[in-house]
């Protein structure tokens, strides 16, 4: 019988352990902890993450500091923009929502914000960071599977995990965390030949394509534990996942739903990340 792990759970329990590590930052330096949030355009699904972040600081006692830019915003406007957050003290952490509109350099964009704001962990700094093992601002997403595997009491050290996906955002830092706690690790991708063996030697199968429904029960090995990181509309627009959870639930120790499963944990991981960042300013 398979473990549903509940991302739900984990994600309350954190924003718990978050809201007193905020209050008590707030006892010792005068100011609430602030997190700025850039949204440059009106694309939909980017306004719903946001309205979430927001609301998410809201609830654990950060200070969000909300910039809406329009559609035809210039590069020197939003630059002007994030160079202001990056000098205002009562900011601990940028995020600059992606993608940006297709006229911005985002490299540029992003390369403005200072290591020590950077809560996407998105950063040349901490990507590099996180590849030598060293303290750093880690990815939300990929972040926040660490944190599940560990509270569920998954071994990880000497395991196979295997990372469907190699997005900057997910996949590379995925693969580097659970390289870090000893796992492993092999990364698969549109171009890797024989897929489904190399899923099926996987005890920690984590899927990162944007593929409704793509890994099936034939594509896993009897036990492993397998995370869907996710997030797709199926025909009748109901959100699914990478993975397809009926057919391949029997086949799990352990698995995350969608939703409910890794979700919840992005945006924890952001607060839990800019806490982080304003603990390190004191
Ligand atoms: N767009 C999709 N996911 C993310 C994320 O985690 N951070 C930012 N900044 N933009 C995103």
């Amino acid at each position: 019988m398979y473990k549903l792990i509940d991302g739900k759970a984990h994600s309350a329990r954190l924003r718990g352990e978050i809201k007193l590590r905020a209050e008590k930052f707030t006892e010792k330096s005068g100011r609430k902890i602030g997190l700025a949030v850039v949204l440059v355009g009106d694309n939909p699904a980017s306004q719903v993450y946001v309205r979430n972040k927001i609301k998410a600081c809201e609830e654990t006692g950060i200070k969000s500091f909300a910039n809406f830019l329009p559609e035809s915003a210039t590069q020197a406007q939003v630059e002007e923009l994030v160079k202001s957050l990056v000098n205002d003290a009562n900011v601990d952490g940028i995020l600059v929502q992606l993608p940006l509109p297709a006229h911005l350099d985002e490299k540029a964009i992003m390369s403005l914000i200072p290591v020590e704001k950077d809560v996407d962990g998105f950063s040349e700094q901490n990507m590099g960071r996180l590849c030598l093992n060293e303290k750093c601002l880690v990815a939300c997403t990929p972040n926040g599977v660490m944190q599940m595997l560990r509270a569920e009491g998954i071994e990880i050290r000497g395991k196979n995990a295997v990372v469907i996906g190699r997005s900057n955002i997910v996949g590379k830092p995925m693969a580097m965390l659970l390289l870090n706690a000893d796992a492993t690790v092999t990364v698969c991708h549109s171009k890797t030949a024989n897929l489904k063996e190399i899923c099926r030697s996987a005890d920690i199968l984590v899927a990162a394509i944007g593929r409704a429904k793509f890994v099936t029960a034939d594509m896993v090995k009897d036990g492993a534990v397998v995370v869907d990181v996710g997030i797709n509309r199926n025909s009748e627009g109901k959100l699914c996942g990478d993975v397809d959870f009926e057919d391949v639930k029997c086949r799990c120790s352990y698995i995350t739903p969608v939703p409910g499963g890794v979700g919840p944990m992005t945006i924890t991981m952001l607060l839990y990340n800019t806490v982080c960042a304003a603990e390190r300013s004191l």
